[in-house]
């Protein structure tokens, strides 16, 4: 089977991992990648059989060998460098969230739909396999009617107030992925959005306009309810468990642990932490995702999450920043049709 060939934009944190988990891979080849800091990328690229280190993503796109890309640059870059890559007839994969402008987020959508070419989103907790478990039992009616969905999601330390000025800030950086994680698992739309939420961590975090604790109340299209807890510190780890909750029962997803040793003694009894923050926690979703993307580029299914996808979590997003701020409830319908800018 020819290999599909992938050009990697951007090569960070995200860009570097999901390069590094595609050359084990076989069937596919990354031929390329762009990072406005070539030096810094071009040991690190040679080290792992990327031939080509460009500065310019355009000359990823010129590329006609190169058959899909995967958008691992800043948020900000993220909207041009989609229509970019759709006019040049590439498969597109592009990390979360599409843009902190959903308005953009609906004009990268549409060139990506008027060029034909597959858009997957990088929500990979969907790619999780205790919450992927979840979602089939849920599927299944093992629980029947689905009532709630509670997601607690707590980082464990937070980011620097650099990060956060950049980053959009916790509903679109962080919260962002529990959206989703409610709609993937309640199987519907989320419909209104209650925010509160406070600085109780890091002032720092409070100068930079941001928040680093909220609980979310969500109302969904199927008439189902949903909380999402968030915390940037958990004093005990990375804290990443759901619960679905239906007719007939009730769907539980606990922490992952770097073992599953427990210390009985006269203090207590004792276990590791969970694993350390996302790139431990979350490994093996970052290899499926890719595994389905790479599944779609050939053409042997639909790309598993789409830009309405990215496009619904940051109307959600959108709708916790504005309840926040007004201090009410706020329902998503309307907001596609304001202009809604989440930073700056
Ligand atoms: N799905 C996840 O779990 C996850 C985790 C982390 C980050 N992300 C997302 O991935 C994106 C990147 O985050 P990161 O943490 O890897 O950031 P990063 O700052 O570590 O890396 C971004 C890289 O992009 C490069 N870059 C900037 N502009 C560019 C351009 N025009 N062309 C090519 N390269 C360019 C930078 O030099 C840098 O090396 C963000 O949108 C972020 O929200 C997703």
């Amino acid at each position: 089977m020819k290999p599909v060939q992938i050009g990697v934009i951007g090569a960070g944190r995200i860009g570097r991992l999901h390069a590094e988990n595609l050359v084990r891979r076989r069937g596919v080849i990354v031929k390329a990648i762009s990072d406005l800091y070539p030096e810094a990328a071009r040991e690190w690229a040679s080290s792992i059989g990327i031939p080509h280190v460009h500065v310019d993503y355009q000359e990823v796109l010129a590329d006609p060998a190169i058959d899909a890309v995967l958008i691992c640059s800043p948020t900000d870059t993220h909207v041009d460098v989609i229509c970019a890559a759709a006019r040049a007839g590439k498969a597109i994969f592009c990390e979360k969230p599409v843009s902190f402008d959903f308005r953009q987020t609906i004009d990268a959508i549409a060139s990506v739909a008027h060029a034909g070419v597959p858009l997957q989103i990088g929500f990979n907790r969907r790619f999780d396999p205790n919450f992927r478990r979840v979602k089939e039992w849920v599927d299944a009616g093992k629980i029947g009617k689905v009532h709630s969905v509670k997601i607690t999601s707590r980082d464990p330390s937070p980011p620097s107030p650099e990060y956060v000025r950049s980053s959009g800030g916790l509903f679109v950086d962080m919260t962002i992925h529990d959206f989703d994680m409610a709609r993937y698992l309640s199987g519907s739309d989320i419909t209104e959005v209650y925010a509160a939420g406070g600085v109780l961590i890091d002032p720092a975090i409070g100068e930079m306009g941001d928040i680093d604790t909220a609980m979310i109340s969500l109302k969904f299209a199927n008439g189902a309810f949903g909380m999402i807890d968030n915390s940037r510190k958990a004093a005990y780890g990375y804290d990443q468990r759901v619960e679905v909750f239906g007719m007939d029962g009730c769907i539980t997803a606990d922490n992952d642990y770097p073992s599953s040793a427990q210390l009985y003694d006269g203090n207590g009894v004792h276990r590791e932490k969970p694993k350390y923050f996302f790139l431990e926690r979350y490994s093996v979703s970052y290899i499926q995702e890719l595994d389905e993307f790479i599944a779609a580029v050939r053409g042997e299914g639909a790309v598993p999450v789409s830009g309405n996808d990215g496009l619904q979590a940051e109307l959600a997003a959108y709708a916790a920043r504005l309840s926040l701020k007004d201090g009410r409830p706020v329902k998503l319908e309307p907001i596609a049709a304001t202009k809604g800018r989440f930073a700056g």
